[in-house]
């Protein structure tokens, strides 16, 4: 009896005590807005951020803006020194698109701006560092907004000609690339509900004519890379999709099952589906939505075989943000939604367990299990793509330094990561935690705090201090296991 009770134990604590391979790699996620500053310095153009934070305080919690940020732009030096210590494998960092081009276009390259980035890369190589680099977090040229934003078609060959000036200038040292962070936000909140610049509300078209800008543009700058770079800079390019885990209300319900399914492709496969699979699920929705509101064509523009040929396929990645998760139910009649519109379109309504642990942010409920199964969905609809966790993180009010339910959230997600890869297998290679340190949290301002390293952002200087998580990740990475 003895002899069971004791090789019990010891599987329970070999089985609690998976690690992470040692080709895991870890790293923290920052975007230049958030963190840079210095808006109108070392030749920088406008972006839809500095727009509308200097047009419309109103539209941020504490009528803040990006302008000094965490003043990133002067502290190059610095930073890597703090990630040299915290001892990441990589970092993501975002690149300015207005720094490179101050008018959006290509005809115009700003030097002072390649030169910053040209620092921050060799810096971080010295350090081993590996760069991880998003070309567009959200802060979209001014004048390139004038002519209409993503939504106008021909901002996906204005991107691919930015995105050969970041292979030419750095793709010699930078072999990781991401085209876009969060597709979703930047076309459904940017365009149709105005929760993010530029703040436009065409619900139910704007963020359907913005996606198919964007997956063209993606797919264009990715077959780019593999035209005329990967030959000598071998490197890879991929794209950050973000996306809560959904689950039925009711497991024996279909109708449940079948808004979980809708949610799914709404946000997920909206993105994910023409990259990485040839399902169609929302155009057939959308079609026979529109017909019935009398449009005579869809209000979700098609894609010609050619575009098909360059989106499916275009991604060795698939970067993901995850932070939460929802539960869902069907939506008709259960509240008047005016159509057309995104949510109408999904019909699912969707909540959270008032059991889950709150944070800073009214979205983000904490439910660790939920990034399991979600890469098991992921791993099971696209035919197991390697996956790269390049956002995941919590957030608080207080800018406590003793972070416990940060700490927490990161022990349990990882957790949760560990069994995806021991015990279902799914080709998870990389974490990053959001975000290296406190920044402007969008349409929160600085009221939300979702760094490892807090900052002091009534101190001219920006001061940074380590908070107790990144105490603990470190010894994660260091150690390659949860203690
Ligand atoms: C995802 C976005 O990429 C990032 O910019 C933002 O700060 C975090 N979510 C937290 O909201």
């Amino acid at each position: 009896m003895k002899c069971v009770i004791v090789v019990l134990t010891l599987l329970f604590c070999v089985k609690a005590q998976y690690e992470f391979p040692t080709e895991f790699e870890f790293g923290v996620a920052t975007a230049s807005y958030q963190i840079e500053g210095a808006w109108n310095d070392g030749g920088k153009g406008e972006n839809i951020w500095d727009r509308m934070t200097h047009q419309r305080p109103d539209l941020i919690d504490d009528g803040s803006t990006g302008d000094h940020a965490c003043l990133s732009y002067y502290k190059t030096d610095e930073d890597v020194g703090l990630l040299t210590d915290l001892g990441v494998d990589f970092y993501r960092f975002s690149i300015s698109w207005s720094r490179i081009l101050p008018n959006g276009h290509a005809n115009q390259i700003n030097q002072e701006g390649i030169d910053y980035y040209n620092e921050l890369i060799n810096r971080l190589i010295a350090a081993r560092i590996t760069p991880f680099v998003t070309m567009f977090h959200w802060d979209l040229p001014q004048p390139l907004q004038e002519i209409g934003g993503w939504p106008n078609p021909f901002l996906a060959d204005i991107f691919v000609d930015y995105a050969n000036i970041l292979y030419k200038e750095f793709g010699d040292r930078v072999t990781d690339w991401i085209t876009f962070n969060e597709p979703l936000v930047i076309c459904e909140q940017g365009y149709s509900t105005a929760g993010k610049a530029p703040a436009y509300t065409q619900d139910g078209i704007g963020g359907y004519l913005c996606a198919h800008t964007l997956l063209i543009a993606h797919g264009k700058a990715y077959r780019l890379y593999y035209r005329d770079y990967f030959e000598e800079q071998k490197g890879r390019v991929g794209i950050t999709l973000d996306s809560r885990m959904y689950m039925p209300a009711d497991e024996e319900s279909q109708e449940d099952l079948d808004a979980t399914e809708r949610a799914f492709q709404f946000v997920l496969g909206w993105y994910a589906n023409p990259i990485f699979s040839k399902e169609e699920i929302m155009k057939s929705r959308i079609e026979a939505q529109s017909q019935e509101e009398g449009f005579l064509s869809s209000r979700l523009p098609s894609f010609t075989d050619e575009e098909i040929q360059i989106i499916r396929g275009s991604a060795d990645f698939l970067g993901l943000n995850h932070y939460t998760s929802e539960y869902c139910t069907t939506l008709t009649g259960s509240e008047d939604v005016p159509r057309p519109s995104h949510s109408a379109d999904i019909d699912a309504f969707r909540y959270q367990s008032p059991d889950w642990e709150s944070s800073g942010s009214v979205w983000l409920k904490v439910y660790p299990e939920g990034l399991r199964k979600l890469l098991v969905w992921i791993k099971q609809r696209y035919n197991n793509p390697e996956i790269m966790i390049t956002e995941n993180g919590f957030s608080d009010r207080t800018g406590t330094l003793a972070d416990c339910r940060r700490v927490n959230y990161f022990n349990s997600y990882l957790e949760q990561v560990l069994l995806a890869i021991h015990e279902d297998e799914v080709n998870v290679t990389r974490y990053a935690a959001w975000s290296f340190m406190d920044n402007f949290e969008w349409r929160r301002g600085y009221t939300e705090r979702f760094g490892i390293y807090y900052v002091d952002f009534e101190d001219d200087d920006k001061p940074r201090t380590p908070k107790m998580s990144a105490f603990v990740f470190k010894n994660i990475m260091q150690t390659r296991g949860i203690d």
